[in-house]
């Protein structure tokens, strides 16, 4: 099945803070969303991108894409309000019967393998999800009050999210609600939701701190 990767870069990133949003902000050399683009190329190499960008930053971003990556084509899309508005607005340009990974632009350290699991097993089970265990307790707080919650049956979910894509696309069509992933949106759709082992040095920049974890594994 032909292979599209869907990158999300229309955030501004406010709890990061700073002039420019975090996926644009230089990281061992490159910008952020240069270092997750370079990874699926490591993958495939004519895999097919479309980047989700807010219209403030499309120059910049054209310009690095133009250098880093002179022979490659992308499409170029508005990014909306929310993360949900801009998938939706970014799958428009996904045909069907293909296979669709959907990546935040601040993950900079997705690897290569996990790319290929997620494929493989989006192809077989028509999503593949990343998870990983969470390794420090957890509590839940309503109000004043709070209690102590099983953590072995929690997991943190990553990105890239792996779809089968007429799939992911009805789904973004039948919802209208917002919802922090993709995984979320397929399953309020209907569908079960299949889930394989991430990457723990896989982590999306959020806060200024991130930045020296990503640094350290780059
Ligand atoms: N994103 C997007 N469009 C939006 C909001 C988010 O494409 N309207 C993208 C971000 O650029 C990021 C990914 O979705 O790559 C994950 O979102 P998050 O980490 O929350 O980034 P921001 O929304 O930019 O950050 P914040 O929530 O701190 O403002
Ligand atoms: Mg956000």
């Amino acid at each position: 099945m032909r292979k599209f990767l869907l990158i999300t870069a229309a955030g501004k990133g406010e709890r990061f803070g700073g002039n420019i949003p975090k996926q644009f902000i230089t990281v061992k050399d490159k910008p952020v969303i240069i270092h997750a683009l370079t990874a699926f190329f490591k993958y495939k190499a004519d895999i097919k991108v479309t980047v989700v960008i807010d219209k403030e930053f499309e120059t910049g971003l054209k310009e690095n894409l133009l250098k880093y990556f002179p022979e490659k084509e992308f499409y170029i899309i508005k990014g909306g309000k929310t993360r949900t508005e801009s998938v939706k607005n970014g799958l428009e340009t996904i045909p069907d019967l293909s296979l669709v990974a959907i990546h935040d632009a601040a993950r900079p350290w997705v690897s290569r393998n996990l790319i290929a699991k997620g494929f493989e097993h989006a192809e077989k089970h028509g999503s593949a999800i990343p998870f990983i265990d969470i390794t420090e307790s957890v509590r839940e707080v309503d109000g004043k009050l709070n209690r102590s919650v099983n953590r072995e049956k929690l997991k943190l979910i990553q990105t890239p999210q792996f779809f089968k894509s007429e799939l992911i696309k009805n789904a973004y069509k039948s919802i209208n609600r917002l919802f922090t992933d993709d995984a979320t949106v397929l399953e309020k759709a209907g569908f079960k939701i299949h889930l394989f082992e991430g990457d723990r040095k896989n982590i999306k920049i959020t806060y200024p701190e991130d930045i020296k974890l990503v640094e350290a594994f780059l």
